[in-house]
């Protein structure tokens, strides 16, 4: 390849002048470098000093991309469409490709990197942990599940959980934790909410309440469905909070009744859905959701794989439940004004390890541990709580304490993040809702701040879902990863992300959202 343009590796340097590159993708051989006409302006800060320098290996990154077509098999994707950014390396809240470029992540991935990348005590665990015992049987007990089975049930919560089942990922932890449920309560049936997603098993797929469900769905994992509390897109026709709440738990509770209240093991929640919005629940649901499992006997499976570990602000999500949002202040809570409502059952997974070693898990009541106490639990996986795996949690659940990386989320939200995309939305018509907490936040994209109708129609895909591709395109021309989910972006940036990162991603961001809103 030859060398950037003088003026382009200037701009990336920190000067803020146009031109600026472009990465490459289908319409440009790697390597090569387009120049921008469009001014940049004076409102994006300049690049942050935590921004990396990489040195540019193409050819390197020729090599990964094409052996990545002829051979990678992708997730959720026809195969012959996809045109892959070629990740080169990785630190703090920045990756870069093959040529050098770097891009903000604003996406944590797929919502996980929850400490970002690179971060030296975990990385030097993962190493440690390698040379001691770099695997073992899950029969065996080893020092680092042990101890990370302890710091989990220490941070779980509530007070009554005393055990940890570790999977390899999300999906096997719901698999694993219906299966506990059904088990316990000896029924079948389990409800999960439209608007969810939790997983790629086949219990956690057809839980999930979104179209990736629909071809994979026989009508044979005794799933029913509800709907759960969602102001903006009410399915009661509710003005307010109280009103959605008092709806959607009378929903809940009549369809238990027309379903036959002694049917169901389970309910699987995820406490803020994650993909299908981040819906934070309004104050009084979740309460109403234990109220309701106690009354019909049902095991409360919070799923928390993608909002624990930090993400909103708290170790779980589902402790937003004792909390009150502060009217007018995006992502600001009065703390701990109710008693927060306790699951049965916590999945987990991602931000555990913020990525760096694959490890789910599901925390386990006392009540439900003596259901397997002395009858065998009919269950297993080979890396049950794999060493590796478990000395990045323990490091990774290390550093999150020592650093305040929960409080550091929480503050993100509270003083960058949520009156940043309130100004957004101040300004772009195309914002229909803000709404998040944390290190978590989605805008609501409209054609039409009056009547709702969304940027693109629900399940959209080719022409119909062109501007919200031209989204992800647009930001990740600007050197910005932003997570799209149908008429939605969605933030999830990592916790320790710094201001000066942020208000950079925002600025990118803007500027994005001003691209699209001229497209339509
Ligand atoms: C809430 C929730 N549950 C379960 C899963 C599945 O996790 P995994 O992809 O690790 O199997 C996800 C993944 O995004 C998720 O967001």
């Amino acid at each position: 390849m030859s060398k950037a343009p003088r003026q382009v590796r200037a701009a990336r340097s920190g000067h803020g002048l146009p031109p600026y590159p472009i990465p490459c993708t289908t319409r440009c051989p790697r390597g090569a470098w387009y120049l921008v006409t469009t001014a940049v302006p004076a409102s994006r800060p300049a690049l942050p000093a935590t921004a990396p320098h990489p040195v540019p290996d193409p050819a390197a990154a020729a090599r990964t991309y094409e052996l990545d077509r002829k051979h990678v098999f992708h997730s959720w994707s026809a195969q012959r469409s996809l045109t892959p950014l070629v990740v080169a390396g990785a630190q703090g809240s920045w990756v870069w490709d093959g040529d050098g470029t770097p891009y903000l992540d604003l996406t944590g991935q797929l919502v996980y990197t929850n400490i970002g990348f690179g971060h030296p005590a975990v990385v030097e665990a993962i190493a440690r942990q390698a040379a001691l015992l770099a695997t073992v049987a899950p029969q065996h007990a080893n020092a680092a599940r042990s101890e990370l089975a302890r710091m989990i049930v220490e941070r779980a919560p509530g007070q009554h959980f005393s055990h940890v089942f570790f999977t390899n990922g999300g999906a096997d932890a719901v698999e694993n934790a219906v299966r506990m449920a059904r088990l316990h309560t000896g029924r079948r049936k389990v409800l999960a909410r439209y608007r969810s997603y939790h997983g790629n098993t086949t219990t956690a797929i057809n839980l999930t309440g979104e179209p990736r469900r629909w071809p994979n769905d026989y009508g044979a994992e005794g799933v029913v469905h509800f709907w759960g509390p969602y102001l903006y897109r009410s399915a009661f026709h509710a003005t307010t909070e109280e009103e959605e709440t008092a709806r959607a738990l009378e929903h809940l509770e009549q369809l238990i009744q027309f379903e036959g209240p002694g049917t169901f093991a389970a309910i699987v929640l995820e406490s803020v859905p994650g993909t299908a919005g981040v819906m934070v629940p309004p104050p009084g649901y979740l309460r109403g959701v234990r109220e309701l499992c106690d009354r019909y006997g049902i095991v409360w499976i919070a799923d928390e794989v993608m909002a624990g570990f930090g993400r909103t602000g708290r170790w779980y999500s589902v402790e937003l439940s004792g909390d009150r949002p502060v009217p007018g202040a995006p992502g600001v809570w009065e703390r701990g004004v109710d008693e927060a409502a306790e699951p049965d059952l916590v999945t987990f997974a991602k931000g555990v390890t913020s990525g760096y070693v694959p490890l789910g898990g599901v925390i386990i009541s006392e009540a439900i541990y003596e259901t397997f106490a002395e009858r065998p639990f009919p269950g297993g996986l080979t890396y049950s709580g794999h060493p590796l795996a478990a000395a990045a949690a323990v490091a990774t659940i290390t550093a999150m304490e020592k650093e305040g990386l929960v409080e550091a989320g929480d503050r993100l939200g509270r003083e960058v993040l949520g009156p940043g995309l309130a100004e957004l939305a101040a300004r772009h018509e195309i914002i229909g809702e803000v709404r998040g907490t944390g290190a978590f936040w989605a805008l609501e994209l409209v054609r039409d701040r009056a009547t709702r109708e969304p940027l693109v129609p629900y399940n959209a895909s080719g022409a119909a879902n062109a501007p919200i591709a031209l989204l992800a395109a647009a930001a990740r021309r600007r050197g910005l990863l932003a997570f799209v989910a149908g008429n939605r972006t969605h933030l999830a940036p990592a916790l320790n992300m710094t201001d000066e990162e942020a208000r950079y991603g925002l600025a990118l961001l803007d500027e994005t959202l001003t691209e699209v809103a001229n497209s339509l």
